[in-house]
């Protein structure tokens, strides 16, 4: 049979543990799993697209079957270029499923042969997002143990100033 790719998208900024046990979930199911990082995103990104691309190489490189790229446009589009079969999305609470299945009917309205997985990230992981992460270090909170320790060390970076909650 021929070898199954899949496109796990998103912004990842930045990528949470959350993501990383998506992914190695998708690594152990498909044949191949791009990590596909959107770069005309609307919303106001922390870091740049190459930043974000760095980090997900360094968090997944002993992943021998998963790579790292971008896209823009239409992610059906980017997902035929790539002759990829389907796309995985990690849905974590009620919250998400809005959206998820609005974007998945109207991926599949688009191109109706391309599936669209959902998989259920690690139950710890469940309340974890990019944007909580952001939020909850900036304002001096512990993200230790929510990101991989290099995301941990860019957001050093970025926050040099940051006062650090004790306790
Ligand atoms: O991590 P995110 O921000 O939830 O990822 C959203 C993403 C990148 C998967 C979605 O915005 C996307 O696929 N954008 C590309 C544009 C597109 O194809 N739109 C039509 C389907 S909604």
């Amino acid at each position: 049979m021929a070898e199954v790719t899949v496109i796990y998208p998103g912004s990842f900024d930045p990528i949470t543990n959350g993501h990383l046990d998506m992914i190695e979930r998708g690594s152990r199911l498909f044949d191949h799993l791009i990590v596909a990082v959107l770069t005309n995103i609307e919303k106001q990104p922390l870091f740049a697209v190459s930043e974000r691309v760095e980090m997900l190489a360094e968090v997944t490189r002993g992943i021998p079957n998963v790579s790292v790229d971008t896209f823009s446009g239409l992610l059906v589009d980017y997902s035929h270029a790539k002759r990829a079969r389907a796309i995985l999305r990690g849905v974590r609470a009620f919250s998400d499923y809005e959206y998820e299945l609005q974007m998945a009917l109207m991926n599949r309205k688009l191109a109706p042969a391309l599936e669209t997985v959902f998989m259920m990230p690690v139950e710890s992981f469940l309340y974890l997002s990019s944007r909580m992460v952001k939020q909850v270090y900036q304002l001096g909170g512990s993200v230790a143990g929510l990101v991989p320790p290099v995301v941990e060390q860019r957001l050093r970076e970025k926050f040099p100033d940051r006062a650090v909650v004790e306790g």
